[in-house]
């Protein structure tokens, strides 16, 4: 076999009269009367037609290498839509490397194959040109984040994945050891414990790409493996964090999507993107943002919308007709996000508001809501009383249902949330819930009502977002084991139970913790997006589905007995059902 000259895909008018070689996969054949074929060879880079014998016996996916002389395609039969459209590859000779089976599925990328076959043949999936950009694109971030984070002075470190358990919400996966039996290791949820570890051991400034798994339900945007940039730095603020991952995220952004302008990223605190947009990942790319309206109806004789409920409304432009199928739709969808129902107006010509609700509302509430939201003719207005945090989440959702744009249009939109309250709210037992995992610092100004009154402590942590996606989160961290251990008793978690699990960290801590404060964004996360993927499935090789399977390697698969035994573990047998 003759050893590769030229990829397929880079071969130009201007390589005409050149002697190449070509490998790749035949792409397709197309007969050209007895003696004649042509045959598309792709790789990686593109297509290129050669022109063979028309004896030769190839079929789709053969793999081939073809010499022969790169030449202009005849007058009139140029394909301008193809990079190599002007050329053609003749006198060829064949060398057939590997045969094919038919393909299950088209790799042209015509027609969109249904994903389960495409996991199950991933390795075909992987031919196609779209997977081809993704995983490439994927691998560019990731250099341009290594560069980054490197000329910031940070250490690439790794940590170990068999570990003990790290809290971030999520369940751990377990790996049983065996030879401690009975005992397991847990796989990281993420590096957190650790990365505080090396700055305690001086490493200053830390960074990652770092595998995490957590046990979760899977999503568009999550998987039970999936990669961060994990960073940690020493004797910095909430701003210095920013500013380096925002170094690091532009620089990748730019490198892979020179098409779209970024700037600086804007920042909104964690109440504004709340009141504003409904949610504490806004997507900037539309408006449609809410707006009070209790002022409006202070002394309204309408009880629905009386103090003290928070009323909130919002504009839906250009949907003024829309049909009470849904609308009634719509209402439900508000009272899944908790709403006690939802209140639509359709607006008409000259201002006349088209609403079951209009008869208990007087002249002047009207007009000061179609006012306050500079409602015109055509448009719908949708409004939520009741508590801030429903009015603001029910029309949030209402907000993205109505106007998120798809996932490759409106540009990229990053925004930095910060001061996130350190708490969420409470749980079905009382228990408080943190908003970030438990060792993040809360605000200075808010130390004070720790005890008294939790929920409106502030924190010092921030979000990065991308088009209504969580990118990543950070935080300054405690480092005074008084205040850490405060936290682990709002919790609930007993000073025991404290030992027992984090023990080594407040030891740790006990030798001299210098402030710290990180960051981890989500590689998949971000690669989808700049991609242009609504699914991070997309970006990843051999994702798992759904239901959290493997359909290429058949994982998860139960154990041999004697493994079982090994590991001293027993599977109870399946209850008969
Ligand atoms: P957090 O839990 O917010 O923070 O995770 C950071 C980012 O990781 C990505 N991510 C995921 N991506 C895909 N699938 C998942 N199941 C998944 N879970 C998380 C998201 C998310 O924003 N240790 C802290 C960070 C810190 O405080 O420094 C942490 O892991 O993009």
């Amino acid at each position: 076999m003759s050893r590769r000259t030229d990829y397929c895909g880079a071969l130009r008018a201007e390589d005409a009269g050149r002697k190449v070689t070509v490998c790749g996969w035949v792409d397709r054949v197309r007969e050209h009367g007895e003696h004649l074929s042509f045959v598309d060879v792709r790789d990686h880079t593109g297509v290129i037609q050669c022109v063979v014998d028309g004896t030769e016996d190839l079929r789709s996916e053969y793999v081939v290498a073809i010499t022969g002389v790169c030449r202009l395609r005849p007058d009139g039969t140029a394909n301008p839509n193809l990079d190599t459209g002007a050329v053609e590859i003749g006198e060829c000779a064949v060398a057939v490397l590997s045969e094919a089976q038919p393909p299950p599925f088209s790799l042209s990328g015509r027609v969109e194959a249904d994903e389960a076959l495409r996991l199950r043949y991933r390795y075909l999936d992987l031919r196609r040109p779209q997977m081809q950009r993704n995983l490439r694109m994927r691998a560019a971030i990731n250099a341009v984040i290594r560069r980054s984070m490197d000329a910031q002075g940070f250490v690439e470190v790794e940590t170990p994945l068999l570990i003990a358990s790290t809290p971030e919400g999520a369940r751990d996966f377990v790996v049983p050891s065996r030879l401690q039996a009975g005992q397991f290791y847990a796989l990281p949820q993420s590096p957190q414990l650790l990365k505080q570890l090396l700055m305690v051991g001086g490493m200053d400034r830390y960074y990652q790409i770092a595998r995490c798994l957590r046990d979760e339900d899977l999503r568009a945007d999550r998987q039970f493996e999936f990669t961060q940039l994990d960073a940690e730095a020493t004797f910095v603020d909430a701003d210095d964090v920013m500013a380096f991952i925002s170094e690091a995220v532009l620089a990748a952004t730019r490198a892979v999507r020179p098409d779209v302008e970024v700037g600086v990223i804007p920042r909104m605190t964690w109440q504004e993107a709340q009141d504003r947009f409904g949610t504490d990942k806004p997507d900037l790319r539309f408006g449609m943002e809410l707006v009070e309206l209790s002022e409006v109806f202070a002394q309204t004789e309408f009880r629905a919308l009386q103090p003290p409920a928070v009323v909130k409304g919002m504009l839906v432009p250009g949907q003024g007709s829309m049909g009470r199928a849904q609308l009634d739709r719509l209402t439900d969808r508000a009272k899944v996000a908790g709403a006690a129902g939802l209140v639509w107006m359709r607006i008409g010509e000259g201002g006349a508001v088209d609403a079951p609700v209009a008869k208990f509302l007087s002249a002047g509430e009207l007009g000061g809501l179609v006012d306050a939201l500079g409602a015109g003719a055509g448009d719908l207005v949708l409004i939520v009383a009741g508590e801030r945090r429903v009015a603001n989440a029910a029309l949030g959702a209402l907000r993205l249902e109505l106007g998120r744009p798809p996932v490759n249009e409106g540009g990229l939109r990053f925004l930095w949330v910060t001061e996130f309250p350190l708490f969420e709210g409470i749980d079905a037992a009382g228990g408080l819930i943190p908003a970030h995992h438990p060792f993040t610092m809360p605000h200075p100004d808010d130390l004070d009502r720790l005890e008294s009154d939790p929920l409106s402590v502030r924190s010092q942590a921030y979000d990065l977002v991308l088009n209504g996606w969580e990118l990543g989160s950070g935080s300054i961290r405690i480092h005074r084991p008084d205040v850490q251990e405060r936290i682990f008793s709002l919790l609930g978690i007993e000073s025991e139970q404290a030992k027992a699990r984090f023990g080594f960290l407040l030891d740790a801590f006990a030798h001299g913790a210098p402030p710290h404060g990180g960051f981890a964004f989500g590689i998949d996360r971000i690669a989808a997006l700049l991609a242009g993927e609504e699914n991070i499935r997309e970006v990843i090789a051999f994702p798992k589905t759904q239901s959290g399977v493997d359909l290429l390697t058949g994982a998860p698969s139960p154990l041999e007995p004697r493994q079982l035994k090994e590991l001293g573990l027993q599977i109870p047998p399946k209850p008969a059902s």
